[in-house]
């Protein structure tokens, strides 16, 4: 047979990378913790009427999508929204609001794999459904601001905008949802041009187009100074007027919780995804050009899904990204590991002792490699030695018989007689 090697855009994750992995999957429990989301396990295979509805073009073009044994037309998710959407339109429709959900997982998109972008990658997901008001989507930012700083990041910023204020000028400007999908993904790619003409040719007016241009130009560190400019931009249209002042609102929010968060409004910033219809944002740290978390207000595809109105916020964060920005950052992970205590018997006719201890050892919580290689003591402990182990326990004939095993201390070099009843007690002590 061939060797055998993983799939294009697939990846193993060596015990180093997996512990890392991990880790942040755990901070973002903790986030989720934090404020009050509870997790809940969606199935990596759904329908696929269900995840394209509103994936948007270039998803949509890079699902893992294929037909079952039993004929269903199906797909591996490429994101969780829709499936929390699902949920939350059907099992958990009576459910009282709001209702805060978190996931995490592994997702499948067929995008060409280059740095931080995988075909199979991670994401911690979480989704508050039922409230329409600011408060929602700050916390929402709130939330993965405080995520990102557990994590160990520094000065990443959110890059914000909102659709609402583009999606407002199209829809006077009469454009069809269709078309207005097209332009968005269009702006999305940042082929501003493109979108123009899109814009253009649908019968825009020419002030919606100007207005459309100016807002592509806006952009700036300055909040206080863009959303001013952008105000000014859509004074002719009201639903974007609005948007404007909402954006306003969330925005500040999130200063008056206490939270320097480092915001970079963008007029023009649209999202691939079809499902905004309010503030969308993007995360992104300097040292990387791909964002590394995502998110926005939908407030229309429960409903979409056969649900009632169900107004919704949320965010993903893009695991393998942010272990990526933690290994460019040379951030510190805290991980708590207790190392393994190894147990080695003298010979073979002690194995069945040294087994018998190691669980005896494990019982009490501690962590144990047996010597399984039937090396001799002095090889065995060369590995130990090798592998940094702190504490030995020798099983040894002589020992035994007065119920005694050998206690090595690896670093001291010194080793020394201890009753097994004892060996627990006197391994914990040693740790602490
Ligand atoms: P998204 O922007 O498509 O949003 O993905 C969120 C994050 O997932 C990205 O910022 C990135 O970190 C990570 N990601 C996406 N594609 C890849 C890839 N090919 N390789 C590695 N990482 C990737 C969503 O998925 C929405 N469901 C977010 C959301 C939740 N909106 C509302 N609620």
């Amino acid at each position: 047979m061939s060797t055998f090697k993983t799939v294009r855009g697939m990846r193993d994750f060596l015990p180093e990378e997996a512990k890392i992995m991990k880790y942040i999957e755990n901070q973002a429990r903790q986030t989720a913790e934090l404020y009050g989301y509870r997790e809940i396990i969606t199935p990596v295979v759904e329908s696929y009427e269900l995840v394209a509805a509103k994936a948007g073009e270039e998803v949509r073009a890079r699902m893992y999508a294929f037909e079952d044994l039993g004929g269903r037309k199906v797909a591996l998710r490429p994101e969780f929204t829709a499936s929390v959407a699902r949920l939350v339109a059907t099992t958990l429709r009576n459910e009282p609001k709001p209702l805060r959900l978190f996931c995490v997982g592994s997702l499948y998109r067929y995008d060409e794999p280059q740095k931080g972008r995988f075909r199979e990658f991670w994401q911690s997901n979480f989704e508050l459904m039922g409230s329409e008001k600011p408060e929602a989507d700050a916390e929402i930012l709130l939330l993965t601001n405080r995520f990102m700083k557990n994590v160990g990041l520094k000065n990443f910023t959110f890059k914000v905008g909102h659709v609402g204020v583009l999606r407002g000028i199209l829809s006077q400007e009469g454009l069809a949802e269709e078309t207005q999908n097209q332009a968005m993904q269009r702006m999305d790619k940042k082929l501003y041009d493109e979108t123009l003409k899109i814009v253009k040719e649908s019968g825009a007016s020419e002030k919606g187009v100007q207005t459309l241009q100016k807002l592509i130009n806006l952009r700036g560190a300055s909040t206080t100074k863009v959303l001013k400019d952008m105000a000014e931009a859509v004074k002719d249209y009201p639903e974007a007027i609005n948007a404007v002042k909402n954006l306003g609102e969330i925005l500040n929010l999130t200063a008056e919780a206490g939270e320097k968060l480092n915001v970079k409004v963008e007029a023009g910033f649209a999202r691939g995804l079809e499902y905004y219809t309010g503030i969308i944002f993007e995360v992104y740290v300097p040292e990387l050009d791909i964002a590394l978390a995502g998110g926005g207000r939908y407030n229309r595809l429960v409903e979409l899904f056969g649900g009632e109105p169900t107004p919704a916020v949320g965010v993903a964060h893009g695991i393998d990204r942010i272990m990526l920005a933690i290994q460019e950052q040379k951030a510190k992970i805290n991980v708590k590991e207790t190392p393994p205590v190894m147990v080695i018997p003298v010979n073979e006719n002690l194995n069945a002792e040294a087994l018998k201890t190691a669980e005896m050892l494990r019982a009490e919580n501690i962590p144990v490699e047996l010597e399984v290689m039937g090396r001799k003591v002095s090889k065995a402990l060369e590995d130990a030695d090798r592998r940094c182990v702190r504490h030995v326990v020798i099983v040894g004939e002589k020992e035994l018989k007065e119920g005694a095993v050998v206690l090595r201390d690896m670093q001291k070099k010194e080793q020394r007689s201890v009753k097994i009843g004892e060996l627990a007690a006197t391994l914990k002590r040693q740790a602490s």
